[in-house]
């Protein structure tokens, strides 16, 4: 019998884990159909106890409903429990089990896809919302020479940063929150975004000179306008839009749920050329 799973968010229309989803389940013959779910503003809950109820085996969970999905799992499995935000949920009989993909997503694509370097690395993460609590260990756990969380509201990446307190040990000259206005006369080797600005066309408020050179710019956000890749390439950044973490993550999800993970390549590349028709 089809097992079915589903991306549960509001807005989901314009989510692309269907298509991902498809491909994998093609190219690795698992018998799955994967559909969306618009689930209302204060149904969450109902929406996907409904869906466990009906037969449903897993969902991915997309904005805005991270937290709540964390707060539903009834387990969290590995990096879910600190990160506060899951993105995965796997129905174990009666059970749900959270999970969070979001960071092993954007390592494996920095590394595996871009061929890039964390380790002993500057990076600058912006934003101190579900997004950057989401992939705050697993790439802590690349151990990058410093992280800095840069905000808008300071208090809360001060937050954040007192949050992770453990992952210090990860960096050698450890972790520290800063204000935009602060980042000036710092450079960085990789600077990711992980704030909802470009939803509504907008970008932190960035300094020039900040990108070190041969850094990569990027953004975690895919689908929304892109201002701040733009002003990164015009820093002579090298940019990349998050595609392969969108698909990264997905296949990690695919591999909790079904015990197989998917060759991402193929996938990326044909989203990328079905985007440029
Ligand atoms: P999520 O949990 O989905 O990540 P969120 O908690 O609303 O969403 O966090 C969104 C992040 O984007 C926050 O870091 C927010 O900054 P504030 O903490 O100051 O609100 C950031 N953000 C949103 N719009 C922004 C903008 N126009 N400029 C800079 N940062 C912005």
């Amino acid at each position: 019998m089809t097992d079915r799973y589903a991306v549960i968010g509001n807005p989901v229309a314009h989510s692309l884990s269907p298509e991902i989803h498809a491909e994998f389940a093609r190219a690795t013959g698992e018998d799955v159909s994967y559909t969306r779910i618009l689930a209302p503003l204060d149904g969450f809950k109902e929406a996907v106890l409904k869906f466990r109820d009906g037969g449903g085996r897993g969902l991915n969970v997309t904005l805005p409903f991270k937290r709540e999905a964390w707060r539903l799992s009834g387990r969290h499995a590995g990096y879910a429990l600190e990160a506060g935000a899951v993105n995965t949920l796997a129905f174990d009989g009666p059970h749900i089990v959270g999970h969070n993909t979001d960071g092993p997503g954007i390592v494996y694509d920095i590394r595996n896809n871009l061929g890039r370097v964390v380790r002993g690395k500057r990076v600058l993460l912006m934003g101190a919302g579900g997004a950057t609590y989401g992939v705050m260990e697993p790439l802590m756990r690349e151990q990058p020479e410093s992280l800095v969380v840069a905000n808008r509201t300071l208090e809360n990446a001060i937050a954040l940063v007192g949050h992770f307190e453990k992952l210090q040990q990860y960096a050698a000259r450890g972790i520290v929150a800063r204000p935009y206005s602060a980042l000036a006369g710092m450079q960085f080797d990789i600077v990711i975004n992980a704030t909802s600005a470009g939803l509504s066309g907008a970008m932190p408020d960035l300094p020039s000179g900040l990108f070190a050179e041969g850094a990569l710019a990027y953004d975690m956000v895919y689908g929304g306008a892109a201002p701040f890749l733009e002003f990164a390439a015009t820093q002579g950044a090298q940019v990349s839009d998050g595609l392969g973490m969108l698909v990264e993550q997905a296949a990690e999800s695919f591999q909790i749920w079904r015990g197989v993970r998917p060759a991402t390549k193929p996938v990326i590349a044909r989203l990328r050329a079905l985007r440029k028709r």
